[in-house]
């Protein structure tokens, strides 16, 4: 941050340790109210501040890794399935469907400790789902999200899978990292292993969203 004054940069210094960036631009606008510093000077601090902000993000965004999920994974895996399953967002997995899957799997990891997943169930006509995809709750908005869908899409593609889909109440996620919209009907692997045998059949309110291989070459 540039100096405010050779005066107050020194008391302020001291007094900012420990602070929140938002602590430090409210301390500024303190010192303006108090006509201590100039507007020029506060524009120039809070330029700085969110330059600051944008760097501090870009690190915390690019601090994780997308990696497949081993053995070590479950427990973390089970945590984050029921989290989200419990709110309604996702499927409940059992613990053993999750280890006999477990290659189907990929992890976001984040110092050292799980903070996403998702997995890729592979259908036998060049169709796949991606299924129990969850962030953790305290990280959302950060590039997890697509960068799991990103590696299952990858891995799809090297398994010459042509479409793979979703089932979602995150219409709006999906739509972002580059999925179509489409209608439950248009997948009919889908409908005949799980649709029809599912009790909200008549009263879904998951919406189906595509992506096709040959629209993203
Ligand atoms: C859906 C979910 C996985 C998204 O993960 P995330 O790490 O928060 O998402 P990202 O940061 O990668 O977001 C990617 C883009 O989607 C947007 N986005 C994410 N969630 C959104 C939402 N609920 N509404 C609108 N846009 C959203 C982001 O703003 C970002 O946009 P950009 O193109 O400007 O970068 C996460 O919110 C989650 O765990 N939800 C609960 C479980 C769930 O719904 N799973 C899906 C079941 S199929």
């Amino acid at each position: 941050m540039p100096p405010i004054s050779s005066e107050s940069s020194f008391v302020l210094l001291d007094e900012l340790k420990q602070n929140t960036l938002e602590e430090v631009f409210d301390k500024v606008n303190e010192l303006y109210g108090q006509e201590k510093i100039t507007r020029e000077e506060v524009n120039k601090i809070t330029d700085a501040l969110v330059t600051l902000n944008q760097v501090f993000l870009k690190q915390e965004k690019a601090n994780f890794t997308i990696r497949q999920a081993t053995l070590a994974d479950v427990d973390s895996l089970m945590e984050m399935i029921e989290y989200w399953a419990k709110k309604g967002q996702n499927l409940p997995r059992k613990r053993n469907d999750i280890i006999r899957g477990i290659q189907t799997f990929a992890v976001c990891v984040k110092d050292k400790q799980v903070v996403g997943c998702a997995c890729l169930y592979v259908y036998d006509s060049g169709l796949a789902e991606i299924r129990s995809l969850g962030v953790s709750p305290v990280i959302q908005r950060q590039g997890q999200g697509r960068a799991i869908v990103n590696y299952l899409l990858k891995r799809a593609a090297k398994m010459y899978i042509d479409r793979v889909f979703v089932l979602t109440r995150s219409p709006e996620f999906f739509s972002r990292v580059g999925f179509q919209k489409t209608v439950i009907e248009a997948l009919p692997e889908k409908i005949l292993k799980d649709c029809e045998n599912c009790p909200n059949k008549d009263k879904c309110d998951e919406v189906a969203y595509i992506y096709n291989m040959k629209d993203h070459k």
